[in-house]
Parts: C-alpha cells; sequence; structure tokens
C-alpha cells in the first residue's frame, strides 16, 4: 500500500532521535532496552547513531486478552539480563499503538528501581490510545492504519522492509 516514510526519511529521523540522545544522555551510560520483535531493526539503527556509551538489552513481552482491551495485560516472555537498578533505561520501541504494552513494562520496570526510564518511540498511533504512556522521544505521528515495514509486521511478514507502509488487504 501507501508508503508512509520512505528509507531517507526514517533514517534522517533516527538520527535527529540519535543525536538528541547523544546529549541527553552524555556521562549517563543509558540501556537501550529493545522491545522485542518490532523494535529489532529501529534499535539497531538507533544506537548507531547515539555517540555516547551505552549498553543495549532486549526484551519480549507477551500479551493475553483482547489487543483493543485496555484491560488487555502483559506478561515479560523474555526478560533483561541485566540489572536496571540505579540505571538510566531507554525503553524504545518501533510503535505504540493503544499504550498498554508500553505501560505494562513501565510499571514491571519500575520495581526494579532504574534512576530514570523514558520511551523512545518511532511512530505515535496516538488515535488508537487506551492508556496515556508518556513518550520522551517520538520520531512521527501516524494516523489510526495498519502499518508494516522497519520491523513491523503481518502475520510476521514484511518486517523486513526498509520503508513503512500501509497494508493494502488482497480484496
Ligand atoms: C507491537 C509493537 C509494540 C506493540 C504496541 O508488538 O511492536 O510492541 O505491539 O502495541 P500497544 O501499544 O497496543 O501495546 P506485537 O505485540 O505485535 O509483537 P511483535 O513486536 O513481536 O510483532
Amino acid at each position: 500500500g501507501e508508503i508512509l516514510f520512505d528509507e531517507a526519511t526514517i533514517a534522517d529521523k533516527v538520527q535527529e532521535l540519535g543525536g538528541r540522545i547523544s546529549r541527553d544522555y552524555a556521562g549517563k551510560e543509558p540501556v537501550m532496552v529493545c522491545i522485542l520483535k518490532g523494535a529489532a531493526i529501529f534499535t539497531t539503527d538507533l544506537v548507531r547513531s547515539i555517540s555516547c556509551p551505552l549498553t543495549v538489552e532486549f526484551l519480549q513481552a507477551s500479551s493475553y486478552g483482547m489487543s483493543t482491551d485496555s484491560s488487555r495485560n502483559v506478561l515479560i516472555k523474555k526478560d533483561l539480563e541485566t540489572d536496571i537498578t540505579g540505571r538510566h533505561v531507554l525503553l524504545v520501541d518501533t510503535i505504540v499503538d493503544t499504550g498498554v504494552t508500553f505501560d505494562s513494562l513501565i510499571k514491571l520496570l519500575s520495581e526494579r528501581k532504574p534512576a530514570s526510564m523514558r520511551a523512545v518511540v518511532l511512530l505515535d498511533k496516538s488515535p488508537r490510545r487506551l492508556v496515556d504512556v508518556p513518550i520522551s522521544y517520538r520520531g512521527f505521528e501516524i494516523p489510526d492504519a495498519f502499518v508494516v515495514g522497519y520491523g513491523l509486521d503481518f502475520q510476521e511478514l514484511y518486517r523486513n522492509l526498509p520503508y513503512i507502509a500501509v497494508l493494502k488487504p488482497d480484496r
């Protein structure tokens, strides 16, 4: 379907976000937490645009309950491998939709007493928000459309597209 953001547009935005994070986190050695699987590609590009020392961790969440329901819950399927107590945490995801994933993860990870925790999101689909979540670094606002590419899938396909497009149904 329609291409919302092409490769060059995404790269420019990633550089801009990385530049801001580099300035804000100089001397803080942040831990970048990639929310699998969707954020895998965004995270690997983003960390290469950040000039200060940092560490990278991966976390996979699995949700249960209706995907369109704010009472949906999130469990940690693959946890971090290091202790984040006292660390400056940046949660990285490609998209925030209902906000349920981020909201649950922020609550779960806050219990580990990080020094700070902020969210980095490439795409903010705010029309679908059910739970208010603070986003410190936002790439683009997008309308309520099903988007694929740059890590985002439809039935596990299309994550490898280098651009972000609206999924066009066959019929
Ligand atoms: C997608 C996306 C975000 C989450 C956002 O992940 O990558 O992590 O949904 O949705 P929310 O704001 O409504 O919670 P998904 O659960 O599809 O898993 P995946 O990243 O492995 O594809």
